[in-house]
């Protein structure tokens, strides 16, 4: 079942709509179509007791503020590049700046910032929502017309499944990913440092005091990034390892294993308060960690409840940061004659 409704209208009257997907249990998500955001996930805990899993604002002015990237689709390159600078077949770009002196998610106003056109695909059981955008050729600097299409389908299993489908007009670069904060205690009053975490990757991207990948890889064994078998997230997040400290916590990027195209099991969460059991799938080469060290003072709406640092983490699936200046990364060129693809599952269970 989908449910539509307005959501709001930004300041320059576009109606913004909300759609709500229910499957055949009752578990929902919603998705408003500005910034392809995600604003809540109702699963169960072990009791049956729904709950919202993912942080966010209470108003449509709450999104188009954020700074934190709520529950959004962040593109066209999700994540840093240095100087928002590459080389794409002989020409320079620079693209806009919006971190300190590089390019984050996008620019100034990158996908999360836009307006989608929604379309319900499919109302049965799994319902499925796909949301479109053409982003012109130039914007924030990038070479190209993009077309993206992101389809969400909420399926019987419980799964947030996520599909993107992009071309373009003109050689790009393309690296969207999903930026939703979770909290899987139901929450947001609970910080996630007891959420018990493990990626399957024995390799984090190095990075600089900037969180610039330096090309490196860093290997996690005896560090604080060692989640090759499951623990809380908070059990090592002070400790002084120096890449700990260039990101205030975890903020880095994971070399998945077993890279070859197709989904694989990449990551799990659990919450033990709950039972609640997060999955991550990916075709993806890398899965962005963050604790959620910036987020403090964020203020959700209305209600004046203020998130502190922590109150949510991102695993966000994409191809490592700053990959068009780091040849020895996969490749996230798109050219006119092809087609990006990618699908990362969000998939809840009771443990
Ligand atoms: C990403 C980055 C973080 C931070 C958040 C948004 O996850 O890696 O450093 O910028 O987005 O606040």
């Amino acid at each position: 079942m989908i449910e539509k409704k307005i959501f709001g209208t930004l300041p320059d009257n576009r109606e913004v709509y909300q759609y709500t997907l229910t499957n055949k249990s009752g578990c929902t998500v919603t998705i408003i179509n500005f910034g392809a955001i995600v604003t809540s996930l109702l699963m169960p805990d072990r009791n049956g007791v729904l709950e919202n899993l993912v942080l966010n604002y209470d108003s449509l002015h709450g999104y188009v503020n954020d700074q934190c990237y709520f529950g959004a689709i962040a593109g066209r390159y999700g994540n840093r590049i240095a100087k928002g600078r590459f080389q794409l077949e002989g020409n320079q770009y620079q693209l806009s700046i919006n971190d300190g002196t590089n390019h984050l998610h996008g620019g100034k106003t990158g996908f999360s910032k836009k307006l989608w056109e929604g379309k319900i695909l499919n109302t049965d059981s799994e319902p499925s929502l796909a949301l479109t955008l053409i982003s012109p050729d130039q914007e924030e600097g990038y070479p190209g017309t993009v077309t993206l299409t992101v389809t969400y389908t909420l399926t019987e299993k419980n799964e947030l499944r996520i599909d993107y489908k992009g071309t373009t007009d003109r050689t790009t670069i393309l690296n969207p990913t999903h930026h939703s904060y979770f909290n899987l205690s139901g929450s947001c009053a609970n910080t996630i440092l007891d959420h018990e975490l493990s990626i399957d990757s024995d390799f984090i991207t190095m990075v600089d005091h900037e969180l610039i990948s330096t090309g490196e890889s860093y290997h996690v064994h005896h560090t604080p990034l060692d989640f090759r078998t499951p623990k809380a997230v908070g059990r090592q997040i002070n400790e002084r390892d120096p890449q700990m400290l260039m990101g205030k916590g975890y903020d880095h990027n994971w070399i998945l294993k077993n890279f070859d195209g197709h989904v694989r099991n990449v990551a799990q969460v659990y919450e033990p308060r709950s039972g609640r059991h997060m999955a991550v799938l990916t075709d993806q080469p890398g899965l962005q960690f963050y604790s959620g060290n910036f987020l403090g003072g964020t203020v959700r709406g209305k209600d004046g409840f203020t998130y502190q640092n922590r109150s949510g983490l991102c695993l966000e699936a994409q191809c490592p940061p700053d990959s068009p200046n780091k040849p020895e990364f996969p490749s996230v060129v798109l050219k006119e004659n092809e087609t990006y693809h990618q699908t990362t599952i969000y998939h809840f269970s009771i443990k």
